[in-house]
Parts: C-alpha cells; sequence; structure tokens
C-alpha cells in the first residue's frame, strides 16, 4: 500500500505523513530528505551543479540511509549523521536547483520506488502521487496559506537555533514553491485523482484524522 502525500513547503506534509504512517504501523518515507542529502553532498564538493559527469560520479558514490530513532528521522549519508545538517539555511538554498536535475531526480526517483514496492508505505513530496507512484492507493496534496506556513516553519527552525522573519520565511517559501513548480522535470502539481487538503486552520490531530477517515472510507 502506497500512501501519497504532496504539497508545498511547510504545508504540514512532514508531521502528517509521520503520524499517518504512525498510526497505520507503516514505513515513513520523507524524500525532501533525500534531495536535501543530495544537496549537502554536491554543496560539500564544492563542483558546479551543471557539470553532469561529476554530478552523476558523486551520486553514484552516495549512500543515503534514512531510519527512525526514537520519533527522530535520522537521515545519514555515507555512514555519517547529517539529520539536523540538512536542515540547514544553505542546503534550502540550493535544494531546489538541485533537485531540478534529471539525473538526481532519476537516481533518487529509483530508491523510492524500491522502498515503496518492498513495502507499505507514507511518501512525502512533491512528485509522489504525479510520477513515481502514479499508481499510488491513496493520494492527498496537502496545502495551507503562506502565513500559516512561514509561522510554522519559523517554529522548527527555532529548534535548530536559525532566527530570521516571518517576511524572510514568506519570500523564501515563496521563491521555492515556484522553483519547484515551474521545473521541466517532475513539477510540484497536485495529481487529478488527489484529495486536496487545506492544513491553514487544522491541528495536527485534525489533519492526521482526514486522512485517516479517507483510508478508512475507500
Ligand atoms: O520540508 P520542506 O517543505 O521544507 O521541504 P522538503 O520536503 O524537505 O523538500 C525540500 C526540497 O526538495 C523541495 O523544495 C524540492 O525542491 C525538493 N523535493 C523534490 O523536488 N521532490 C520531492 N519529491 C521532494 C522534495
Amino acid at each position: 500500500m502506497i500512501i501519497a502525500i504532496d504539497g508545498p513547503a511547510a504545508s504540514g506534509k512532514s508531521t502528517t505523513a509521520k503520524l499517518v504512517a504512525k498510526k497505520l504501523k507503516v514505513t515513513y518515507l520523507d524524500t525532501g530528505a533525500m534531495y536535501r542529502a543530495v544537496t549537502l553532498q554536491l554543496l560539500r564538493s564544492k563542483i558546479d551543479f551543471v557539470d553532469i559527469d561529476k554530478v552523476s560520479a558523486i551520486l553514484d558514490d552516495l549512500i543515503i540511509d534514512m531510519f527512525d530513532h526514537k520519533g527522530v528521522n535520522i537521515v545519514k549519508i555515507n555512514n555519517e549523521d547529517v539529520t539536523g545538517e540538512i536542515r540547514s539555511s544553505n542546503v534550502t538554498k540550493y535544494v531546489s536547483e538541485v533537485s531540478a536535475l534529471l539525473s538526481v531526480r532519476e537516481s533518487m526517483v529509483v530508491m523510492q520506488r524500491e522502498i515503496g514496492h518492498k513495502t507499505d508505505c507514507v511518501i512525502e513530496g512533491r512528485d509522489i502521487g504525479t510520477i513515481v507512484f502514479p499508481n499510488a492507493d491513496y493520494k492527498f496534496f496537502m496545502v495551507a496559506d503562506i502565513k500559516m506556513r512561514a509561522k510554522r516553519r519559523l517554529k522548527e527552525m527555532k529548534q535548530f537555533g536559525i532566527v530570521k522573519s516571518v517576511k524572510e520565511v514568506i519570500s523564501e517559501l515563496e521563491s521555492r514553491d515556484q522553483k519547484d513548480s515551474s521545473r521541466d522535470n517532475s513539477p510540484l502539481r497536485k495529481a487529478k485523482d488527489a484529495i486536496e487538503i487545506d492544513t491553514s486552520n487544522l491541528s495536527i490531530d485534525e489533519q492526521v484524522d482526514k486522512i485517516i477517515d479517507h483510508i478508512k472510507i475507500k
């Protein structure tokens, strides 16, 4: 069983997807974390992102591990824990550029499909219901008011010691959404058969219940 949850940045996907997976006792896969991990590795290597051969060589040597440890989704690249570092401002700044690269997408999608074919899971991202698993059993598309999204993101950033203004965060979210929606390869898009959930005025429990209710009814 595949439950696809897509939507723009900070729309509530991660928190919801994690809890839905926990309730249903299935695997949770954060594909955004995978693109963030690749971005971190490419930034560290200091190569030019348009150098296809160098990007491919880095992808060939990159091992991404993701697993739950006491409720925290741990991300490792080549055995190094980068859970915090992939959320840094610098990675966030470049992740849309990196995830627009065809070679990056192809390699991540292979990994995502392998995981999805092996086990039941809740997979969150931008293109899960449209490209990665177009035949997913359930598809949801989460949206929320930009101010609300910025407030949520600010709260998360605080936990990582990042301090920014609401205005700054709004502009970052809008810029990333714009890049993610307008790219040629697998743009952020609601699948025709996805159920849209506006989380602007919903609590986390309400968001989770909405999804669980849909799954129960179908
Ligand atoms: O958590 P947040 O909403 O900030 O974003 P994320 O899910 O961590 O995703 C980070 C970035 O990865 C997005 O802005 C997209 O550029 C890219 N991404 C993607 O292209 N395709 C996916 N399936 C998931 C993420």
